[in-house]
């Protein structure tokens, strides 16, 4: 009899944001003459930069020619990639990363979402709490907890994020060998600075833990005394491994490409304490599952960095930003408490009470949000607004909520 796999029966719910589609579908069907602005899932809206288009169609062509033609490239990426992030996304800033410590692959939510298998099952995990629930979901699937209780799984240590502590947890008092931090963060838009990005490294030292660091938003860093990578940090070589992605920052979340860092010299342990290097663990998963991200768009991401590019992703990222600084200002008048919008294009609010509740009397408004229940227990209470969409939606969303929340 071929049984499943009886963790995903522990999931209480589906994944949030097909969760919110199907809401948002229903409704639509329902009110098939209304307006709907989407403010939910941070999916971009401007076109690609135009130096990307470029480059994938000329690369495009290039598949098409005898002697251009690619087949199988090294799933690793190829190293026009991957050296050209080493000195731009790393070098710049002082963080010790090489060109083959680099994994392109073709999204931050796959290889987060993948990483758990090169840790054994009886890992402890922490998480912060409002999270990506991407990283929750993927251990609940294999089995490092128990079923949910009141919101939370049994066996996963939650590390509460609040309005006191910016939506930036302390480490735990006690031991964990599994770290997730997001910043900026995704729901929250909170960054944490150097020290606390040291305080996290320290305790993993000291731990024997390791850290996966999700860096997908760090492009919308404005400040610039927050760190944008954990390698801007001593010491982080050794206990963390990195995540980014190409999805926000330049406009691929269709397109899809992405890269995670696993520096040569990051260790985990076996049962018996000896130690082995992740690189090689997540090499050999990464060629046993994975085939490369296509040529035509390592081609584009490559376009990211070069001649015209960096110029035309950062008119799109400061289009967003400018979003976002509406979105807060015009919420903040509202009277509500944000935090976000400044360094992440999430503008997180306090909504006070039932955070779906808040999402319906949004939507029947003709606006999407996130609702912050949707991100763990501590973000019942919440929503999040997206700052992609363009301008004109972002005004027009902004009077509709207005003019809800007046009622
Ligand atoms: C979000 O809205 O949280 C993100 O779009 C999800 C993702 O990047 O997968």
């Amino acid at each position: 009899m071929i049984r499943i796999n009886e963790n995903y029966l522990k999931l209480t719910s589906s994944y949030l944001f097909a969760e919110i589609a199907r809401r948002v579908a229903a409704f639509q069907k329902e009110n098939p003459q209304k307006e709907i602005i989407r403010l939910g899932i941070g999916d971009v809206t401007r076109p690609l930069p135009k130096a990307c288009v470029e480059a994938f169609r000329k690369a495009a062509a290039e598949m098409g020619e005898a002697d251009g033609f690619r087949g199988y490239g090294p799933e690793q990426g190829y190293a026009f990639l991957r050296e050209l992030i080493a000195k731009n996304d790393f070098e710049t800033r002082g963080a010790d990363v090489s060109a083959d410590e680099i994994f392109v692959s073709d999204g931050a939510k796959c290889d987060t979402g993948n990483i758990q298998e090169l840790f054994a099952p009886d890992v402890t995990v922490a998480v912060p709490d409002p999270v990506y629930p991407v990283y929750v979901d993927t251990n609940v699937m294999a089995g490092r907890t128990d079923k949910s209780v009141d919101g939370r799984y049994q066996g996963l240590v939650y590390l509460d994020g609040t309005m006191g502590n910016g939506f930036v947890p302390p480490p735990p008092n006690g031991h964990v060998d599994l770290i997730y931090l997001c910043y900026p963060n995704n729901p929250t838009g909170a960054v944490a600075t150097k020290a606390q990005l040291r305080a996290w490294v320290d305790y993993a030292s000291a731990e024997k833990a390791l850290i996966l660091f999700d860096a997908a938003y760090e492009a919308f860093i404005t400040d610039p005394s927050i760190p944008h990578s954990i390698y801007e940090i001593d010491g982080a070589r050794e206990v963390a491994i990195e995540f980014r992605s190409f999805s926000k920052t330049a406009g691929f979340t269709g397109t899809r490409c992405a890269f995670t860092v696993v520096p040569k010299s990051c260790i985990a342990y076996d049962a018996a304490g000896n130690s082995h290097p992740l690189h090689a663990l997540w090499n050999r998963r990464h060629t046993t599952k994975f085939n490369g991200v296509s040529y035509p768009v390592q081609r584009a991401a490559e376009a990211i960095y070069i001649e015209e590019g960096p110029a035309q992703v950062r008119e799109s990222i400061d289009y967003y930003m400018a979003n976002a600084k509406l979105v807060k200002e015009k919420m903040g008048a509202l009277g509500y408490k944000c935090t976000g919008g400044v360094n992440a294009p999430y503008i997180w609010i306090e909504c006070g009470g039932d955070s779906w509740k808040f999402f319906d009397t949004l939507l029947n408004a003709g606006v999407v949000c996130t609702p912050g229940a949707g991100f763990g227990k501590c973000g019942e209470g919440f929503i999040r607004l997206s700052a992609f969409n363009s301008r004109e939606n972002v005004e027009k969303a902004l009077e509709k909520i207005g003019a809800a929340v007046k009622k």
